[in-house]
């Protein structure tokens, strides 16, 4: 047995392992319990009993410093398998972050914001009624007879027999007066129900009501509130027009247009060519209505109006469709 050799030898494994490899497909090799010592070990014994002592001092010497040598190569090993793992855990704080996608109002709820905001600032309270309606409330105590054309199947959903939808708000109206004694100022906005679909209809809709009632209302405040309402919703600029117009329920009772804000009163397809956009139905609360809900017509009087949110909206957003409010298309509703 040369112990030189076996120096050169493991000489040769151990350099052949560069720093930061894997030492331990040679520290199996020569530390192992098969592996080189063991078998230089377990040969000692043949040697003569003068010789054995000093080899085996001289092998013990070898093992001692071959297992620091490889100590070290293996804590190289390590630092280097965890740097690379580091890397590639790491995170570059420079890349543009995910940006979340945020939900948005739909325009349909930024109108009846926008109209609550004007009205409330005004001194109208917000109320409610119920959509599912009593005949009665939605038309007989707004003087709609049996057979007003309004009552039609064709527009009317019926639930049973005394009760439909809704088809407007104005039986909130019939609602507060019931419950409360004037002064009365309320707005109420919400859902209505019609049988009818095409460009400019929908089966559902909204509405805001508005009613006033007290002493000495007269219909130089309907148009002085619903005037500076259609300045804060159009711009101060914006025309308003008063048309004379039929509902049961009021007298008289007027149509408020606003000139045309696509072509400016020029004429368009948008306003049929008559310059004027119509936005909203109103009158002096007809004396019947109040009758049936036990005011006196001698005593109060009132104004009310209705208006179209959808109207609104498309005129403010410039929508020629009505249907695209509900589609859902994601392309339609991101553009508010
Ligand atoms: N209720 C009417 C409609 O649906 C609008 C209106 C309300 C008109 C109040 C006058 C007064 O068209």
């Amino acid at each position: 047995m040369d112990v030189e050799e076996i120096v050169a030898y493991v000489e040769k494994e151990l350099s052949g392992i560069k720093e930061g490899d894997d030492p331990n497909p040679v520290k199996v090799r020569l530390l192992g319990r098969k592996g080189l010592f063991s078998r230089l070990f377990d040969n000692l014994k043949d040697l003569p009993p003068e010789k054995r002592k000093e080899i085996g001092r001289r092998l013990n010497l070898l093992k001692a410093e071959t297992e620091k040598r490889i100590d070290r190569l293996q804590l190289l090993f390590e630092e280097e398998k965890r740097k690379k793992e580091e890397e590639s855990l790491k995170i570059d704080k420079t890349l543009p972050g995910k940006v979340p996608i945020v939900g948005k109002k739909h325009p349909i709820t930024t109108t009846f914001e926008e109209i609550i905001r004007i009205f409330t600032s005004l001194g109208f309270e917000v109320t409610e009624g119920p959509e599912i309606e009593l005949d009665y409330y939605n038309f007989e105590a707004l003087n709609i007879p049996k057979d007003h054309p309004a009552r039609d199947m064709q527009d009317t959903f019926y639930v049973k027999d005394g009760v439909v939808l809704r088809t407007h708000t104005s039986p909130v109206q019939i609602r507060v007066m019931e419950s409360r004694k004037p002064p009365i100022r309320i707005i109420a906005p919400g859902a209505v129900y019609r049988c009818d679909l095409d460009i400019s209809h929908t089966p559902m809709f909204h509405q805001v009501e508005g009613l006033m009632v007290d002493r000495n209302v007269r219909f130089s405040d309907l148009k002085g509130v619903l005037t500076l309402f259609a300045r804060e919703m159009f711009g101060d600029e914006v025309d308003v027009r008063f048309r004379p117009s039929y509902f049961p329920f009021t007298e008289p009772s007027a149509e408020m247009d606003i000139r045309c804000v696509i072509c400016e009163g020029k004429g368009c397809r948008v306003c049929k060519e008559t310059g004027w956009l119509e936005i909203l139905g109103a009158g002096m609360v007809h004396p019947q209505v109040l009758r049936n809900v036990r005011y006196d017509p001698e005593e109060v009087s009132g104004f009310a109006f209705g208006m179209g949110v959808e109207r609104i909206a498309m005129i403010k957003f410039g929508i020629d469709d009505i249907r695209q409010f509900y589609y859902n298309d994601i392309r339609f509703l991101s553009q508010f």
